[in-house]
């Protein structure tokens, strides 16, 4: 602890400039994306603070009001209140979900209310579940229709854990591929969405029978229907009608099995249940006929409830095709729900769209992509031909997540290499900023953008665009000084590195440890083209490994205050998979130091992962079918070559990659000599999640990086003997 404690004080004695630390990173306050109310004067988010004095971390219910920016509590306990839901037609009514059910143990409850009345809230649902997700819709009644999941047993009743029996043994027996996912094991239960409907005639009484399972009766013969799909589905996986009449939702196909194929479908019902969900882009249907093969997202009615728009992928297996945005009309009519006028709208612009909202009236959509770098929103009209390209209309920062406001203008929540949150409000053009928490949060004092900076170089593959990059230096930077180099590779490896911010990988917290942060966007990378995306395949250590090449060289080269001989080189995932691979090869020779963070060391083992359409695609084929690729990729296979120093971590619960790829790496290493450490995290997942193990990842890596680079000595953390 006195370690820690040290290093805050030496900080805060400093004055002149702030430096990003460990304890800064993680003991500031997390902010969420800003949802305003339906007249669009008042917003509403939550936010969360660790404190380590404490050990304990803090949360609340803000208001932000769009006017003033001014902030003030909400007036509702997040201890008690998971999630808040505007009401449509009021000004400031909400629906909230109660952590807490006094008749059903593990249950939760629905409170109506108003947000300018919170303690006059009254409950009037009892869920028999953990349920979460909530949207919510007003029909012409009044009367308002609700969503929410959980996980269900397989004859449709929602599964409550703290009620369910305990079982006898601890056996987990599985018959097809797919028994474990992310960071847990299959069970029998799957995730559902469920409906339930409030009465305005009897003080908003959930009506009889209670919540309906909406993914009961839809058939399947391989996997059963779930949504949200886990492990990353939310409420963004389903939606309800402005009318209250519609819902739908996102499911894996019924008749492919879920770790070989990507293949999804957008499922809509009516919402009185009278007619089982359908899948609208399934086989035989519209998009299955102009070649849609891959993944859906996004279902997003039209605020007339007439039409619903949604994003889908065509490649077959290929998690990083190119998302396109679809809209499609709706109609209830004596046979069903039908679709109709099927139309993609962005089939000739080359982004990912990444996030739906509808214009007030419904004559234009705005979504967020990845563009350069940058999370950017751009507007598409309805009435968009073929050959449509949007403009952007957001710059520097990244969106997190926006909302269309009455007027039109858009309320963004967003972040930056410098800041955890922004709010603003963009009005034809005009940014006008309620609040940024670099100017708020005394964790954050200091930075901004004048360590931020990007460099363009040309690669290895032989495209027209240059490759990008992005440049963060340290906060107390002086120009006739050198910094030895940090060279961060992006996971994925279809992703990017962007200007936003992130707690595990936070370029500043690794510039101010004294080095110049450089984060390239190789062969591979998002936001640049789908043909830099799609020249990775079958090439993991080709054309992506000789663009790191050529980014170094660039460095060396033209960035005359950034010190290539003492420099590192670190990565997580299929960041980690590189530098494993750099470290056979020569470019690890020019590096005093590697870190990987659950990174493949042997392709030969890549079955052991969860989602198996990744390698088959990625590496042309199945291990069977195309073992060489396989083989060739293999960074164990250089094994004869590995020598710079190297820490490595792999976390216990990352079942996207199994621990035994870091072990063996590690054991390799130490076998032959080669200075090494390794660091297990047994209750951490692919990613770091938790303040106090986010805080010893990063000061047990900086020990070992400063200690190679710059001399420091090793501390006498590590077990040995
Ligand atoms: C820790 O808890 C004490 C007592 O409740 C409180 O006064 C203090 O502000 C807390 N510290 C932090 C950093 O939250
Ligand atoms: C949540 O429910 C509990 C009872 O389970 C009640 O005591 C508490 O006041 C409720 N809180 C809110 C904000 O509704
Ligand atoms: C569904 O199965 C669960 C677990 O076996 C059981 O507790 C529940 O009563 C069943 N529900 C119905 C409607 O049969
Ligand atoms: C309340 O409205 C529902 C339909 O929304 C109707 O079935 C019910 O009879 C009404 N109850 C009363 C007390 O009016
Ligand atoms: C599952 O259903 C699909 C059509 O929906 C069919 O093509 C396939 O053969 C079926 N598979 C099995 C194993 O029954
Ligand atoms: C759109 O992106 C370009 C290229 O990055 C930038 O120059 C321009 O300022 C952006 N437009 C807006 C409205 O921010
Ligand atoms: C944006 O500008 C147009 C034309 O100048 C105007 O008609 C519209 O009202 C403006 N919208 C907002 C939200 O200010
Ligand atoms: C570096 O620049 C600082 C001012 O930025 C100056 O005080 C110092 O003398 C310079 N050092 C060298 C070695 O040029
Ligand atoms: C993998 O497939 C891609 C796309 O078809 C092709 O360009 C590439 O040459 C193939 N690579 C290997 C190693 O088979
Ligand atoms: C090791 O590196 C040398 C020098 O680049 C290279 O010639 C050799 O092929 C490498 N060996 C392996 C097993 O990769």
């Amino acid at each position: 602890m006195a370690r820690y404690l040290g290093l805050a004080m030496a900080l805060a004695s400093h004055g002149a400039f702030a430096v990003l630390t460990p304890e800064l990173v993680w003991s500031a306050p997390q902010r969420g994306v800003a949802t305003p109310n339906p007249t669009g004067d008042l917003a509403i988010f939550s936010v969360s603070e660790y404190s380590f004095e404490n050990q304990s971390t803090s949360a609340a219910w803000q208001l932000l009001d769009l006017k003033t920016g001014k902030i003030s509590d909400a007036g509702l306990s997040a201890a008690e209140v998971n999630e808040i839901a505007w009401i449509p037609g009021t000004e400031t009514g909400i629906l909230y979900i109660n952590a807490t059910n006094e008749k059903v143990p593990g249950g939760v409850t629905l409170w109506i209310g108003d947000i300018k009345k919170p303690s006059e809230s009254k409950l009037v649902a009892s869920l028999e579940a953990p349920f979460s997700g909530l949207k919510v819709a007003k029909t012409s009644t009044g009367d308002l229709h609700f969503l929410v999941n959980s996980l269900a047993y397989q004859n449709g009743t929602a599964f409550n854990p703290e009620l369910a029996p305990k079982p006898r043994h601890t056996g987990r027996l599985y018959e097809n591929i797919y028994p474990r996912h992310w960071d847990r094991w299959l069970t029998k239960e799957r995730y559902a969405v469920f409906g339930g409907r409030l009465l305005v005639n009897s003080s908003y009484s959930l009506a009889q029978p209670g919540v309906r399972n909406f993914l009961q009766g839809v058939e399947f013969n391989i996997t059963r229907p779930e949504s949200p799909v886990q492990p990353f589905g939310g409420s963004d996986d389903y939606d309800i009608s402005a009318d209250g009449k519609l819902f739908a939702f996102l499911s894996k196909a019924p008749h492919l099995n879920k770790a070989e194929f990507t293949a999804s479908y957008i499922y809509v019902g009516p919402f009185d249940g009278s007619q089982v969900a359908k899948a609208i882009n399934g086989p035989s249907s519209e998009a299955d006929a102009a070649g849609h093969k891959g993944a859906s997202g996004l279902p997003t009615f039209s605020p007339d409830s007439c039409k619903l728009a949604f994003i889908q992928q065509d490649g077959d297996y290929y998690e990083s095709d190119r998302w396109q945005l679809y809209v499609v009309d709706i109609s209830k009519g004596a046979d069903g729900v039908t679709t109709s006028n099927y139309k993609p709208l962005t089939a000739k612009w080359d982004r990912w769209v990444a996030a739906i909202k509808w214009a007030p009236r419904g004559e234009s959509i705005y979504v967020a992509a990845e563009d350069y770098a940058i999370n950017r929103i751009f507007n598409i009209p309805t009435s968009a031909d073929g050959d449509f390209v949007p403009k952007n209309q957001t710059s520097v920062t990244s969106v997190a997540g926006f909302y269309v406001l009455p007027d039109s203008s858009l309320l963004v929540s967003a972040t930056a290499v410098w800041s955890t949150r922004d709010f603003y409000t963009l009005r034809n053009g005009t940014q006008k900023v309620l609040f940024s928490s670099t100017k708020v949060d005394q964790q954050l004092a200091g930075l901004g953008p004048h360590t931020y900076s990007e460099i363009f170089f040309t690669g290895s593959a032989g495209l027209e665009q240059k490759l990008h990059a992005l440049v963060v230096k340290p906060s107390n930077f002086v120009a006739n000084k050198t910094y030895p180099l940090a060279y961060i590779i992006h996971g994925g490896p279809q992703s990017a590195h962007l200007n936003a911010w992130s707690n595990r990988w936070n370029y500043q917290i690794w510039a101010d440890q004294g080095y110049i942060v450089v984060a390239p966007n190789p062969t591979g990378s998002t936001g640049f083209g789908q043909q830099l995306i799609d020249a990775i395949q079958g090439d993991w250590g080709g054309a992506p490994y000789e663009d790191l090449v050529l980014g170094w060289e660039y460095v060396k080269e033209n960035l005359p205050f950034v010190d290539t001989d003492n420099g590192i080189a670190a990565g997580a995932s299929f960041g980690g998979f590189m530098t494993n691979w750099i470290q056979g090869h020569d470019l690890g020779r020019k590096f005093k130091a590697l870190v990987t963070h659950d990174g493949i060391s042997q392709t030969l083992a890549s079955y052991a992962t969860d989602e198996l359409w990744f390698m088959r695609h990625d590496f042309n084929g199945t291990i069977y079918e195309s073992l060489d690729v396989y083989e060739r990729w293999n960074p164990m296979n250089h094994v004869a070559n590995w020598s710079t120093p190297q820490f490595i971590i792999h976390n216990t619960l990352d079942y996207r990659l199994p621990e035994s790829d870091g072990l063996s790496l590690f054991n390799i290493l130490q076998s032959k000599g080669v200075p090494s450490r390794f660091l297990n995290f047994p209750d951490e997942h692919h990613q770091m999640r938790t303040p106090e193990n986010g805080r010893f990842w990063y000061e047990e890596v900086f020990n070992w990086v400063n200690h190679w680079s710059k001399g420091v000595p090793l501390d006498k953390e590590a077990i040995g003997e």
